[in-house]
């Protein structure tokens, strides 16, 4: 069954979507922010704290699943779902973002882009085509267009020809696609912060006529205010009848600005990058776990937190853990991390069902601050 996205209502106060994603695997309630698997594993998390935590969708990548293990391999042990152990949605990113990222490794053409593994430096190339094959061979239930990110800062003829082959690599993904009925594949808006080029790309996109479509391109080095700019003139040209995903984007504040302004779907690595170099996210802000000032602390984590860690380790105890170098804290700082990031959105879909999200937005801010 392809996927169907239900508007249940807009925020009076801020136009924030409240929403419904029907999926073959389940019902996935927007806003929501996608814990990212990129290989296969949300690390140090097993799929049952997963949904202990209500994670109702991950998200993984092409890229990395494509050179090891290989797609062949997973989809000889019956799809990415059941070689995980998860039945929940995937998403998988395209590898258009990875690859760019690896700099002097690649070299992009019409055709795809060229480039040599990050494991042992094997040359390998993946075209639209490509991607599209390793997602369907991967079996997610949302695929992403290959596309191509421009970098910040770019000027407007490079993001205009970038944007413009993001269109044509759209359309070949999307002939490429057989497997419409079990998977759905998303179109990227690219543009860079150019905002007549949001627009050309969302209408060349929309004639596609994707089931969904994602903001790529932003959370890429430009300064917050630029990037909620961008999404104020994008978001309003999208369609309201399909679920928007603004790709990379996880801190809270902008987990907060993002469906502000209309995103219903989001993922990062932040929360579980950071908790495993020692930094939880609290109702307070940040804690650098480490700090010696948690020495002799003996309360929990975050006081206003009652998932696993909270009601069970002090500061101390965790601090302990990372100084010692213990894999428990990594463990423990994760699942934390993403408790918070899971009941942040929780809490900003009960605060648009009550038309008070601007209100939250405020208390929320006073209390957390605006860093990381
Ligand atoms: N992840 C974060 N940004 C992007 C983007 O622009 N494109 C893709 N494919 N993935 C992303
Ligand atoms: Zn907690």
């Amino acid at each position: 069954m392809a996927l169907r996205y239900e508007l249940i209502k807009e925020c009076k106060q801020s136009g924030a979507r409240l929403g419904k994603i029907h999926t073959k695997r389940g019902i996935i309630e927007t806003p929501i922010f996608m814990p990212v698997g990129t290989q296969a594993t949300v690390k140090t998390m097993t799929p049952e704290e997963l949904k202990e935590i209500k994670s109702q969708i991950i998200l993984s990548n092409t890229y990395h699943l494509y050179l090891r293990p290989g797609h062949e391999l997973i989809k000889k042990a019956g799809g990415l779902h059941k070689f995980m152990n998860w039945d929940k949605p995937i998403l998988t990113d395209s590898g258009g973002f990875q690859v760019f990222s690896l700099g002097d490794l690649r070299k992009i053409s019409e055709e795809g882009v060229e480039f040599r593994s990050h494991l042992d430096g094997s040359k390998h190339f993946i075209s639209p085509e490509k991607a599209v094959e390793i997602q369907n061979a991967l079996g997610s239930d949302i695929m992403m267009v290959f596309d191509e990110c421009a970098p910040y800062p770019a000027d407007r003829d490079y993001v205009k020809n970038s944007l413009e082959r993001t269109t044509r690599w759209a359309k070949r993904c999307k002939e490429a696609h057989k497997n419409i009925e079990d998977q759905n594949l998303f179109g990227i808006i690219q543009g860079g912060m150019y905002a007549d080029l949001r627009k050309q790309s969302a209408e060349e996109l929309l004639e596609l006529d994707f089931p969904g479509y994602a903001v790529g391109g932003l959370s890429v080095g430009e300064p917050k205010p630029l990037m909620y700019e961008v999404l104020e003139h994008t978001t309003p040209l999208m369609p309201k009848n399909k679920p928007r995903y603004l790709m990379g984007v996880g801190s809270p504040d902008c987990l907060i600005e993002g469906a502000i302004r209309g995103i219903d779907m989001f993922d990062c690595v932040l929360p579980t990058r950071i908790a495993r170099n020692g930094t939880a996210m609290t109702s307070q802000g940040k804690v650098v776990i480490k700090n010696a000032k948690y020495t002799e602390d003996f309360q929990g984590l975050d006081p206003e937190c009652g998932c696993y860690t909270c009601r069970n380790y002090s500061k101390a105890y965790l601090r302990h853990l990372f100084k010692a170098n213990e894999v428990l804290g990594l463990r423990l700082l994760s699942y934390h991390n993403l408790y918070f990031l899971l009941k942040l959105m929780e809490e900003i879909r009960e605060a648009i069902k009550e038309d008070r999200l601007l209100d939250y937005r405020k208390s929320f801010f006073e209390k957390y601050g605006y860093d990381v």
